[in-house]
């Protein structure tokens, strides 16, 4: 009797580490901003629509046949995107994560129009990802949820999925092999337009029942969703409403054990947000750069997509591969050349994809930190996608990004701005990445202050 428990112990072991790490892939891809009326031919003053001859008022600069850091999708550059991806594509892609704003915000045209061209976008992905399944969330630039849109996605969500998905933009899947659950939300029902839409309600208590349940079946879970909760480092404009926000911090808290991950687009920059809960990293999101431009003077951004490795078993996420295509050579080479940007865990030298180890690789961004300098440029980088900004980011810029990343509640995000700012006011320091003196750094905020002292 004895062995014959010993041998099986010893065999259940052995299949647990067999079977422990199997590895997976998904592509998180986002951000289209697909427009049907890019034209090389068209005119940046005009959205990059081609000028009517009446109202053309002679000379503009020529745009590129996959797009312009000044306009949103074109459908070469989408299609390009596909067909790399296809190019790409390992033996064992689980799933696709499809993260919305699928229309250009300036899309023309009524809702069948939309629909239609929502439609031609499914079609290519669903010509891109054959036998996978793609899960999509809706942006604020989509059409709400409707039939027409469950019809479309029919073939990749199951009934119970498409029954939330019609009401509210919401769905859960199990996957069969593992005990891995995804939770998409509509992050458009966190915004302050939509509190009083009955929809809103509905998501957080199904959110919350959903996770509970989870608990119980220990699964794990990845949380997918357009807009991230927190505030973005470049304008003063906030995705979720003050109440959303710190009902969805809460939400993270307490389910923290079980989060695998979180996974947004709509910023149109790569970047990632840590979560705590009494000053410990419990969770974290990566934020994936989109697909069309960042279309911005200030600061744009080559187009993007990313592809994770993760532990099927587990939903441990293990790493990530983000590719990128650098739209200005792609345009004077007349080819798309996608090509790959850094892996996660080489490229920042991180142990593993954790709370714990992107809370370290924050504190490194923090300004003022002399022997990281090359780090947060680093950091900077990434967050272009490889497109140099015109200007660089000083002492002010710096610290918004860090507040961004480590500061949730949208309160602590100004207080931690403002903190910064004053005491970069206070040293007369706000040239790019001067080491200010100590000071500075302990006045950030009441987290970062503790965690200096501990040092
Ligand atoms: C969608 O695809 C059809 C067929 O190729 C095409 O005729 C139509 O113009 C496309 N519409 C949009 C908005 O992309
Ligand atoms: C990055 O990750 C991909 C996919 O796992 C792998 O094929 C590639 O060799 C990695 N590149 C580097 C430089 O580590
Ligand atoms: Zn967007």
């Amino acid at each position: 009797m004895g062995t014959t428990h010993l041998t099986l112990t010893l065999l259940c072991v052995i299949l647990f580490t067999c079977t422990h790490a199997k590895i997976g892939y998904f592509w998180h891809i986002t951000d289209f901003h697909y427009d049907p009326l890019y034209t090389s031919q068209g005119d940046t003053r005009r959205q990059c629509r081609k000028a009517d001859e009446r109202g053309s008022s002679g000379h503009h600069r020529a745009l590129g046949q996959f797009g312009d850091y000044s306009c949103d999708g074109s459908l070469a550059l989408i299609e390009s995107a596909a067909r790399y991806m296809r190019t790409r594509h390992p033996e064992n892609v689980e799933f696709v994560l499809w993260t919305g704003d699928i229309l250009s915000s300036r899309f023309p045209g009524n809702e069948d129009d939309k629909y239609q061209a929502i439609s031609n976008m499914t079609d290519l992905l669903r010509g891109t990802f054959t036998s996978h399944f793609v899960f999509p969330v809706l942006g604020h630039s989509d059409p709400s949820p409707s039939e027409q849109l469950t019809n479309l996605w029919m073939k990749w969500l199951p009934l119970e999925a498409l029954q939330t998905f019609q009401n509210g933009g919401y769905y859960t899947i199990e996957q069969t092999q593992s005990k891995l659950r995804i939770v998409a939300l509509n992050t458009n029902l966190f915004g302050a337009r939509e509190s009083q839409n009955v929809n809103t309600d509905k998501q957080w208590q199904w959110l919350d029942e959903v996770l509970q349940k989870a608990t119980s079946n220990k699964e794990m879970v990845y949380i997918v969703g357009h807009a991230a909760p927190g505030s973005d480092s470049r304008v003063a404009y906030d995705a979720y409403s003050a109440d959303a926000n710190a009902r969805y911090l809460n939400m993270i808290r307490k389910y923290a054990r079980i989060i695998a991950g979180q996974f947004f687009g709509h910023l149109h920059a790569d970047t990632f947000r840590v979560f705590y809960d009494h000053d410990r990293p419990v969770s974290w999101a990566l934020l994936a750069p989109s697909v069309s431009p960042h279309r911005d003077p200030a600061g744009s951004s080559n187009p993007g997509l990313r592809l994770y490795k993760f532990d099927i078993n587990t939903g441990k996420v293990l790493d990530y591969t983000q590719y990128y295509l650098d739209l200005a050579a792609s345009n004077r080479a007349a080819i798309p050349e996608w090509q790959p940007e850094y892996n996660l865990t080489q490229y920042y030298s991180l142990h593993d994809v954790s709370a714990y180890s992107l809370h370290n690789l924050a504190e490194k961004l923090r300004f003022g930190i002399p022997l990281e300098a090359a780090m947060f440029h680093k950091y900077l980088r990434a967050y272009n996608v490889k497109r140099d900004a015109p200007d660089s980011c000083d002492g002010a810029c710096a610290n918004q990004h860090f507040c961004a990343i480590t500061c949730l509640e949208h309160l602590a995000y100004r207080q931690c701005v403002e903190a910064a700012a004053s005491a970069l006011a206070a040293a007369g320091n706000s040239s790019p990445l001067i080491a200010p003196p100590i000071s500075v750094t302990i006045a950030l905020s009441p987290i970062i202050a503790k965690l200096v002292k501990f040092v």
